[in-house]
């Protein structure tokens, strides 16, 4: 069971209410959380209503089957305590509130999260080592995307280790808390028919996709001007890209994971003047049909009249500059208001020498190792055997299924808040990392700049533009 205490800065906000709030209910309700542990929620308008009825409204919201009267969701409200604090004054009464009643329970870690914009960290960390809410029990927890380029993410890098040591900040990538990232290590790392074949003798290319059928999803604010680059892939796919190729660290501690997927973004080769047109799709969807319901394009959705440059899609290939990877292709994609829901790290093996029989020869298509994250954990490896159809002597392609989802397993905030609370640091991003991530998407962006590369548009509902389906096709591949 953990017990902490958590300030969630900006708690009544969108992060809070869809995440962090149902994710805490979900372990306290589970007997994870410790019901002495207390959860407050900053925020400057205190909503009208007391705790619990805007407690049961959040969950609700969220797909919980909460009502007010339900003891659990009483006792979880009691846990709850809205603070009304202006985070860039540190003389709001507020703190002094904070400072107190965080100091009448010595026994437990302290987590800061910052649940708010980054322009908003360099005061709130301010703040904090002017109340002394900095010691050793306290732990700072910052949410991507930290920065807007590497300048950014730097300066704030810089602001925040002025008051905390870096064994204290924790930078969080959700998808580092979804069950199927740490199979993939342990799928890695503790079979040995994995790592002989983990290499360019034997990989033809990685393909790593986040496709979502939402929109916007009532984040419009923030979307606009930062687009699916800045917002997925700097973080998210970049850091499944590291954890696919990086080599097996030491130990499965913080520092020998973040020395290993550092290198990887270190070797990323760089998209250049030639091959930002060639290897870089950007596109923005247009009105069409999503689940058969009619849906807007980006500009109607964000009241744009037609006039924005803030890409909704991204695919790219690049490389991994090593002896391991040389030559294989990693395509990653990510787009909004796609088909379907779904997360998948898919690894194509190349097809055998040579085939000893005439009737496998037009039938034999390649191994490939699926890694899904979502909507369910689940890990798959496509082989050939022979078709025993009668009369039949050729091939046919058969899966062997891992079903690892388990109804009882970790929501990817409440691990990652647990692991603060204990202060492992494996599941986080150090400084270096969201820095040298940065240095290759502004690489991305600033060439997209000068040669002034627009969106291209692809109707809600299709995988994505037909230059991203070309992108694999001239390789002679497509999208799995
Ligand atoms: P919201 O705008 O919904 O909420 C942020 C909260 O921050 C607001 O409720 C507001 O609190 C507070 N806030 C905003 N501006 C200021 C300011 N100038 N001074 C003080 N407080 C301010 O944003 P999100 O919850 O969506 O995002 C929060 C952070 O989490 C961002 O960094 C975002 O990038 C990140 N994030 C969000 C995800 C999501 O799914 N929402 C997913 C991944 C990352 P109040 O007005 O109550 O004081
Ligand atoms: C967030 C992005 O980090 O991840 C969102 O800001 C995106 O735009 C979300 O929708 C996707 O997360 P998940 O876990 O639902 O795939």
């Amino acid at each position: 069971m953990h017990l902490f205490d958590l300030v969630i800065y900006g708690g009544t906000g969108d992060l809070s209410r869809k995440k962090l709030l149902p994710a805490l209910y979900a372990g306290f309700v589970s007997g994870r959380v410790d019901p002495v542990s207390r959860i407050f929620l900053t925020t400057r308008s205190a909503p009208d209503e007391d705790v619990l009825p805007w407690l049961a409204d959040v969950l609700a919201a969220n797909g919980d089957d909460v009502s007010a009267d339900d003891q659990k969701l009483q006792q979880f409200a009691a846990m709850v305590s809205i603070v009304p604090l202006s985070l860039t004054d540190k003389e709001d009464d507020g703190w002094k509130w904070l400072v107190e009643t965080l100091q009448s329970c010595a026994d437990r870690p302290i987590i800061h999260f910052l649940a708010i914009p980054p322009s908003v960290f360099t005061s709130v960390c301010a703040a904090l080592s002017h109340h002394q809410l900095n010691t050793d029990r306290c732990r700072i927890v910052l949410e991507k995307p930290l920065g807007h380029d590497l300048a950014s993410a730097r300066e704030i890098n810089a602001d925040v280790a002025c008051h905390f040591d870096e064994s204290q900040t924790f930078r969080i990538d959700h998808y580092l808390g979804k069950e199927a990232v740490q199979n993939l290590l342990a799928l890695r790392f503790s079979n040995i028919l994995f790592e002989r074949l983990w290499n360019n003798q034997t990989i033809d290319h990685v393909q790593i996709s986040i496709a979502e059928d939402l929109g916007l999803a009532g984040r419009g604010g923030y979307y606009e001007g930062v687009g699916a680059l800045r917002d997925m892939v700097q973080n998210h796919l970049l850091q499944l890209l590291c954890l696919v190729a990086m080599e097996p660290p030491a130990r499965m501690d913080a520092e020998s994971i973040r020395e290993e997927k550092l290198k990887v973004l270190k070797s990323l080769s760089n998209i250049t003047n030639e091959t930002i047109k060639t290897d870089v799709v950007r596109g923005q969807y247009s009105a069409g049909t999503v689940a058969g319901q009619q849906v807007d394009g980006y500009c109607e959705d964000m009241n744009l009249d037609g006039n924005s440059n803030t890409e909704t899609y991204v695919a790219i290939k690049t490389f991994v500059e090593n002896w391991r990877w040389a030559g294989v292709p990693f395509y990653l994609r990510t787009g909004k208001r796609l088909p379907d829901r779904f997360a998948e790290i898919m690894i194509q093996f190349k097809d055998v020498p040579h085939s000893s029989s005439p009737d496998w020869q037009y039938h034999n298509r390649p191994n490939r190792f699926i890694i899904r994250l979502q909507p369910v954990d689940h890990l798959a490896l496509r082989m050939m055997v022979k078709n025993s159809a009668e009369g039949q002597a050729d091939l046919k392609e058969v899966e062997l299924n891992l079903d690892v989802s388990d109804p009882n397993r970790l929501g990817p905030y409440l691990r990652l808040i647990f692991a603060v609370a204990e202060g492992d640091q494996s599941l986080f991003v150090h400084r270096e990392e969201v820095e040298y991530a940065w240095r290759w998407v502004d690489g991305i962006i600033s060439k997209w700049d000068y040669f002034n590369i627009t969106p291209v548009e692809y109707p809600a509902g299709s995988w994505g533009p037909y230059e991203a389906h070309d992108l694999l096709r001239s390789d002679g591949r497509a999208w799995f």
